[in-house]
């Protein structure tokens, strides 16, 4: 996930030594590449990027180096268009007057592009932070005041994004944000901005946080406020900050793995304007399409999403596809592909070393691979044939939980268009997951409290929700320690039921569709003395039947399974805390498994 952080100051000075710091404080939301420019009192720009770690990249090309009364570093966490030099940020206009750097996506890119390239302007690279930089650019060209200029250009850069730029011959920043993070801080003789608080923290603890349709104006030790609307001036108090930098990078949340869990809704909504706006996906769907055999790979969470992934393209794209284990692929299936089969590999890290083995071995008897990545650069991004980025950002926590619900959109988004459907109702995804957030949180902090003594329960589910089943288990068990075993609800009274005894939790996964059949798994249980939670749309008949009921918003069938994670993600969180353990850092597990 991309970040930005622009600073002004009186005089001119070494900003380069500042510039870096500030850059490894960003560092956490994760980056390929890096970029430093800073802008001199007498006009001169000094533009130095790389791809590489900021440290690596700052010895190389000596940021310390750098001088001037404003400085902007940006770190790039690619989404489309391979990290490269070119496609590193900041970028400069045509002849160099200005120079900025944006985070975030903008989905109009490839036709803004197009369009100032056919304007006649330099355009240097594929990356949506230049065309950013080009959007003001066009206007400045005709004339217009460069906050006029920025006006104008927020309303043609489509997306969600922060943008910060300077101008040669002045001695100010602007900086603006649609939809992500976008806070300035002010202190005596500079001002400051940033993607987000921890960056600016040790600089100074005044802060204002900017708003969509505000433009930030940073001069030295000052910062104004305008709208974008009418260029007025807009009067905002400026706040005290008290929290420390790990609280801060947390967001006001006491784990990471919370914070991942809210950030749900923004992450899948800019995913979505993602592929709306993507030349790849087409492509993709259609070798999908075209496959003999198509196999959905992935280990732990991820192979989660990719049975909810096949359940959705038979019944979306009326076609079969194969879930499976990565190392169970190799024994199962490898033997019996080839140059017509395709396999989409699953993987948040794009490191795991199970899931790229079974790529290898695919891909040795001719099978296509394709993938659908967190990190961009990864190895297996690099190994795939094509990918699709599930643009998550940095996952933090060791359980996964912003990439599994963009995982099972991923697929849910490709299913449509495999069967000719649209997906323009998946927008109201995001709203429906913020709603079933807010819902869950209350009464999942009731539940946990009764559940948190419990050492040994079941999470069941059936059809679209056998999936969310499973990965509710593996949630629960990896960071409460708990036995917690998913599995199909049907197969519980094939032998599991004879666990059950006075009080014993067994948790239900109720799609609308098949609640009769959930309902008598519940009596099977309650009946024998067990404790039944369901967790579905409003129903008289899990009402009456089971003895708690976690309400999701109505949403049909197919958006339920992406609603019926959630509160068992934030189960899975409030027990382990109940317990006193960390859900961040679960003992003896690794984020990234690079070993067989
Ligand atoms: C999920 O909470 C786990 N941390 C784990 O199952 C994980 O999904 C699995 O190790 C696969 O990782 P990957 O997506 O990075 O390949």
């Amino acid at each position: 996930m991309c970040g930005i952080f622009g600073i002004v100051t009186g005089k001119d000075e070494a900003l380069g030594p500042l510039l870096v710091e500030a850059g490894k404080r960003l560092s956490y939301r994760g980056y390929d590449s890096v970029g430093c420019a800073t802008l001199t009192s007498d006009g001169q720009v000094d533009l130095r990027k790389d791809v590489g770690r900021i440290e690596d990249v700052a010895r190389r090309l000596a940021f310390h180096e750098m001088r001037g009364t404003r400085g902007i570093v940006q770190l790039r966490w690619a989404t489309f268009g391979a990290p490269s030099q070119a496609n590193a940020q900041p970028h400069l206009d045509s002849d160099g007057d200005l120079v900025g750097a944006h985070n975030g996506n903008v989905v109009n890119n490839v036709e803004l592009r197009e369009a100032f390239i056919g304007q006649g302007m330099v355009v240097r690279s594929t990356n949506d932070g230049e065309t950013c930089v080009h959007a003001v650019e066009r206007y400045v060209d005709q004339g217009f005041s460069m906050l006029d200029a920025i006006r104008h250009a927020y309303h043609d850069l489509a997306g969600d994004y922060a943008f910060v730029i300077g101008r040669v011959g002045e001695n100010r920043l602007y900086a603006f944000k649609k939809g992500s993070g976008l806070v300035a801080g002010v202190t005596d003789g500079i001002s400051v901005v940033s993607s987000d608080l921890p960056s600016l923290l040790p600089l100074t603890r005044r802060i204002v946080r900017v708003e969509d349709g505000e433009i930030v104006i940073l001069e030295p030790g000052r910062i104004e406020l305008r709208r974008v609307e009418d260029g007025r001036r807009i009067e905002r108090e400026v706040e005290a900050i008290t929290e420390t930098m790990e609280e801060a990078q947390k967001g006001g949340f006491a784990h990471f793995m919370l914070k991942e869990i809210h950030e749900q809704p923004r992450r899948a909504g800019e995913m979505l304007h993602l592929y709306d706006a993507s030349p790849h996906v087409a492509p993709l769907v259609e070798r999908m399409k075209a496959a003999r055999n198509l196999y959905l790979v992935g280990c732990g969470t991820s192979y989660h999403a990719c049975l909810l992934g096949a359940t959705y393209i038979a019944r979306l794209a009326g076609r079969p596809a194969i879930p499976v284990l990565a190392p169970q692929f190799v024994p199962q299936y490898v033997p019996a592909v080839g140059r017509d089969d395709v396999g989409v590999f699953v993987s948040q890290s794009g490191e795991t070393k199970d899931v790229l083995l079974a790529l290898e071995a695919a891909r040795g008897r001719g099978l296509e691979p394709l993938a659908l990545i967190n990190v961009i650069g990864s190895t297996l991004m690099r190994e795939s044939r094509a990918y699709l980025p599930l643009a998550c950002g940095y996952e933090i926590s060791v359980p996964a939980t912003k990439t599994f619900l963009n995982q099972a959109l991923a697929f849910l988004y490709l299913a449509l268009r495999m069967g000719g459907h649209s997906t323009a109702m998946l927008h109201t995804l995001p709203g429906l997951i913020e709603e079933t957030i807010g819902a869950a949180e209350v009464a999942v902090a009731g539940l946990a409290e009764s559940l948190a003594r419990h050492d040994d329960l079941y999470c069941l589910g059936y059809g679209l929700t056998y999936p969310i089943a499973l990965e509710g288990a593996l949630k629960m068990k990896e960071v409460t320690y708990a036995h917690c075993e998913g599995m199909l609800s049907t197969e519980f009274k094939h032998g599991p039921l004879s666990a059950v005894t006075d009080g014993y939790p067994v948790i239900f996964v109720a799609g609308p569709e098949d609640v009769a059949r959930i309902v008598s798994g519940v009596n099977e249980v309650t009946c024998r003395g067990g404790w039944a939670i369901a967790i579905g749309e409003e129903d008289p008949r899990l009402r009456a039947n089971a003895h708690d009921l976690v309400v999701l918003p109505p949403a049909g069938p197919l958006f339920n399974p992406l609603l019926a994670v959630v509160p068992l993600q934030l189960l899975a969180y409030r027990l382990s805390v109940a317990r006193g353990l960390d859900p961040d850092y679960p003992r003896n597990l690794s984020k990234t498994l690079t070993v067989d």
